[in-house]
């Protein structure tokens, strides 16, 4: 195949982006889109600030204008992100408690509402775990709701849509670490108390290789019972191309990898300023790690 998502439909994966609905203008960024990936993730406009600027009040224009693009051009849809501690509206900020978890859970309810049935997956919780050595939870205001503020979420997002897949999602969780393996014991939890969960979302904000135990850890995961999908990949530095050779072959290794999706289509589209870490140039060409990543999904 001769696209990133007919190649990685071959095996019946995805091959997605991150799209930005400020961007839906720019033909030579809608060229490649249209062409190339067959799932889409909103970079911003399905987030807490983004659909709930005020309590209670809901606008779902950009995410609407970037699902409906996905849509009408046969693409799927992966929703990011119902709860995280970051890009939370200011009056969400300001808020502690049980006010809070009722103002979280009324979040969840309402977005998995409006979008039911239209999304493949939800990020319901991302980057609730801290970084470093503990492998416990990050502190924010929604952890200090409650440890079972996580639950609460997956169980109430389950209700609003219950055709949706429910992913946990988060960073530097790519190989067996501290981090990785508090969530893994979360997910395993999770599925021995029926809370349900359907999948975990990896990241993948890499620099210049994955870790070696990157498709070992996919695959514990996947024994879990959950699916697994690469949800913001990008890698910068001068192995680039064969990182992305040895991620999209780490994913096609495991039976339950989904899928994978790239956080950006050109550099200049990239959240790392500077760091090159897309398959496009800023000029829409095709890089030699897209031609790696193709190769990767056409001898699967
Ligand atoms: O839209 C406003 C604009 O009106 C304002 O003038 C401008 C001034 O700063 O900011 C614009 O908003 C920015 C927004 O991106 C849209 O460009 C925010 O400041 C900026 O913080 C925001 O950054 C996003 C970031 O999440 C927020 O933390 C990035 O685009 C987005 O790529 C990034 O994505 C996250 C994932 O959601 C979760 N995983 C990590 C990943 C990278 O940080």
């Amino acid at each position: 195949a001769s696209t990133l998502g007919a190649a990685a439909a071959q095996s019946g994966r995805y091959f997605g982006t991150a799209v930005a609905a400020g961007k839906l203008g720019d033909s030579t960024y809608v060229n490649i889109l249209n062409r190339e990936f067959n799932m889409v993730t909103a970079e911003n406009e399905m987030k807490w600030d983004a659909t709930e600027p005020n309590r209670g009040q809901f606008n779902y224009s950009g995410g609407d204008r970037i699902l409906n693009h996905a849509v009408s051009n046969g693409k799927r849809v992966r929703g990011h992100a119902l709860l995280w501690y970051q890009q939370e509206p200011g009056w969400a900020q300001r808020m502690e408690g049980s006010d809070l978890r009722q103002a979280m859970m009324n979040h969840v309810t309402q977005v998995a509402t409006h979008y039911k049935g239209k999304v493949y997956a939800w990020d319901v919780v991302n980057e609730a775990f801290a970084d470093g050595g503990s492998g416990g939870r990050r502190d924010s205001n929604l952890q200090r709701t409650g440890n079972d503020w996580i639950e609460a979420a997956f169980r109430a997002a389950r209700a609003a849509d219950p055709g949706a897949k429910l992913c946990y999602n988060d960073y530097n969780t790519d190989g067996v670490n501290a981090k990785s393996t508090g969530i893994y014991n979360m997910v395993r939890d999770f599925k021995s108390r029926g809370v349900p969960i359907d999948c975990v979302g990896f990241q993948s904000h890499l620099t210049n290789s994955a870790p070696g135990d990157y498709q070992a850890n996919l695959q514990r995961f996947a024994d879990l019972g959950v699916e697994v999908q690469i949800t913001e990949l990008d890698i910068s530095g001068s192995n680039q191309a064969n990182a992305y050779a040895a991620v999209t072959r780490a994913c096609l290794a495991v039976a339950r990898c989904a899928g994978i999706t790239t956080w950006g289509i050109r550099d200049t589209d990239s959240w790392r300023t500077g760091a090159n870490p897309l398959l496009f140039d800023g000029n829409g060409n095709k890089k030699p790690a897209y031609n790696s990543v193709l190769d990767a999904l056409n001898s699967a």
